[in-house]
């Protein structure tokens, strides 16, 4: 083999190495947005979540307390539910990702709107309500209180206190 043809082919092997690593940087920066949570500041127990950026319909987990806590930007034709949490025109669902079944992390459907755990075939709707058992009772709300767009889980506002006092979740 010439040295001019040994140079080409290091050279396409660079370039080729080039185009693969830009494709692969493309493609964890893309993951990385997808697994991005919204701005969110965890101090002492409390987790204050930005709900400014929640697009609708795109479930995003964040953590309070080492729990999973769902946060699900309702859509339009989304059926209003008295556990939503109400910010201006948006309404948001927030709970604690353990099923109250035993306690596996219900996945969300996105196409049917549905929470649903695969452990025992658990069911709840986007409002985070049980649809009928294994699961006892819906998912349960975090203590929140609301601070403009954002969201202080672990303190107990009055929004939070009037869903306790109608038994519209346990407390946790
Ligand atoms: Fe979810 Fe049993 S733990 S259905």
């Amino acid at each position: 083999m010439g040295n001019e043809q040994k140079g080409r082919r290091d050279f396409m092997g660079m370039a080729l190495g080039a185009c693969a690593a830009v494709g692969g940087v493309g493609a964890l920066y893309a993951a990385k947005r997808s697994w991005d949570p919204l701005p969110s500041v965890k101090a002492a127990g409390f987790t204050t979540i930005d709900l400014s950026t929640a697009q609708p319909n795109e479930l995003v987990v964040e953590k309070w307390r080492g729990k999973p806590i769902f946060v699900l930007k309702k859509t339009a034709d989304m059926e209003a539910d008295d556990r939503d949490i109400v910010i201006g025109s948006d309404r948001f669902h927030v709970s604690i990702g353990l099923c109250t079944h035993l306690g596996c992390i219900p996945a969300y459907q996105k196409t049917n709107h549905v929470f649903f755990c695969a452990c025992h075939g658990a069911k709840f709707d986007a409002s985070g309500v049980n649809q009928g058992l294994p699961a006892p009772r819906p998912l349960d709300i975090p203590p929140f209180k609301i601070d403009g767009t954002k969201l202080v889980l672990g303190e107990s506002g009055p929004e939070y206190k009037k869903m306790l006092d109608a038994g519209l979740t346990a407390t946790v």
